[in-house]
């Protein structure tokens, strides 16, 4: 059960939803609500989100956040490709405060056409709009925003932490059959001020289970388990609407093999608020980021089964490693400064297994001629998926 909310006018709206739904929502579209909801969700309702501290409002930081050798080091690969699939144009989906866009275009100016962010958050796009005119007036001029994906495009996709943020459908195991975790009304609830519970119920379609081999008597009765539809639709979709061009996407996550481990018994699910982590979704509605990880296996065969032929798959560390990460700081420098050593932890923290350079992954794909994509050089792990 959720601790009661403060009053909050998305936690009313949540609440009139189940109402209207016989009193149960799936988890997939009470996510979808708590991050989405034009004006009030997470990501569109004008929190800050991203960003270094608490102290600056945020609740957490990413890695384009991070230092913009991140940016810098990706666009090296982002030019690969642009010259590999002969196209011009870079289209970045979810760009957060617009950070990697202004590290891209920053080394990529001449070279591109046109940048186009394609973000759910209204808010947001609002905050990459003054960033990128503030830091790039020369190149402001090509970067749009686009509210949909047109019909057929061309070009270089990429995609930071993107497919983490999308609805995940949660299914439990009671030790006998699958069932589908949603919310319901705490009886305690009251107009004014919901409270929320986890309520599960038998699944609609018939053989709903973990797409993945392990046999359901080896889950524990209790676990929890995420499958990710609207990721793996997002993919497809891009894979689909593509005429020639490359994409890249980098999360935290794992091949199927390890995400639907029965060792995981609680599933992956994670909020972020102030840069702490915690498991509960259900409490301070809209005031906390709701994340799930990544199952790889499913986002490659997605792209695979829409037309796009995998360009490798590796962890973050050594896919900025093999773009020449590392070469940038082996500049000598006679006397470092705060900066340098500032730089230098930042890229540890990229690329250190213990940091985010193992939990971290990116996936390459194509659509047109493959081509030996030099993030994927040394170290590629695509027959783990
Ligand atoms: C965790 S933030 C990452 C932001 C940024 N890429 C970074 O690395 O700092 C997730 C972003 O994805 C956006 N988003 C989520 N689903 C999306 C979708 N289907 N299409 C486009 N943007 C989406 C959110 O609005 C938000 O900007």
């Amino acid at each position: 059960m959720s601790a009661p909310l403060p009053d909050h006018p998305l936690a009313r709206m949540i609440a009139d939803e189940i109402r209207l739904h016989d009193g149960w929502i799936p988890f997939d579209r009470y996510m979808e609500l708590a991050l989405y909801t034009p004006g009030l969700g997470y990501y569109s309702g004008g929190k800050r989100v991203l960003g270094r501290t608490p102290q600056d409002g945020s609740d957490f930081i990413t890695a384009p956040e991070l230092t913009p050798l991140f940016g810098e080091t990706l666009a090296k690969q982002v030019s690969q490709a642009l010259d590999a699939t002969g196209t011009d144009e870079i289209w970045e989906f979810g760009a957060g405060s617009g950070a990697l866009a202004e590290q891209l275009i920053s080394v990529l100016g001449d070279r591109i056409k046109r940048y186009t962010i394609v973000d759910l958050s209204g808010a947001l796009r609002d905050r990459q709009h003054q960033r990128i005119v503030k830091q790039q007036p020369e190149l402001a001029h090509k970067v749009v925003w686009a509210d949909s994906l047109p019909d057929q495009f061309d070009g270089v996709v990429v995609g930071n932490e993107v497919l983490d943020a999308m609805p995940v459908k949660l299914l439990t195991w009671t030790g006998h059959v699958w069932q589908e975790r949603g919310v319901s009304l705490n009886p305690s609830s009251t107009e004014e001020h919901p409270v929320f519970m986890w309520a599960d119920r038998p699944t609609s379609a018939s053989g709903v289970r973990p797409p993945c081999d392990t046999p359901d008597h080896h889950y524990a009765p209790g676990t929890v388990v995420e499958t990710h539809d609207p990721a793996h639709a997002f993919v497809t979709t891009l894979a689909q609407r593509m005429g020639k061009g490359a994409a890249f996407f980098m999360d935290y996550g794992f091949p199927e093999s390890e995400f639907y481990l029965p060792q995981r018994r609680g599933g992956t699910l994670m909020c972020h608020q102030g840069h702490q982590s915690d498991p509960d979704p259900l409490s301070d509605v809209g005031e906390k980021d709701i994340t799930a990880h990544v199952n790889f296996t499913g986002v490659a065969l997605a792209g695979q089964e829409a037309g796009w032929e995998v360009l490798g798959y590796t962890s973050q560390g050594r896919f900025l490693t093999n773009c020449g990460l590392l070469e940038s700081l082996s500049r000598p420098v006679d006397k470092p400064t705060a900066a340098d050593f500032k730089t230098r932890a930042a890229v540890q923290m990229l690329i250190t297994e213990h940091e985010m350079g193992e939990l971290f992954k990116v996936i390459g794909f194509v659509k047109g001629e493959w081509f030996d994509a030099m993030g994927f050089s040394d170290g590629d792990r695509t027959h783990t998926l």
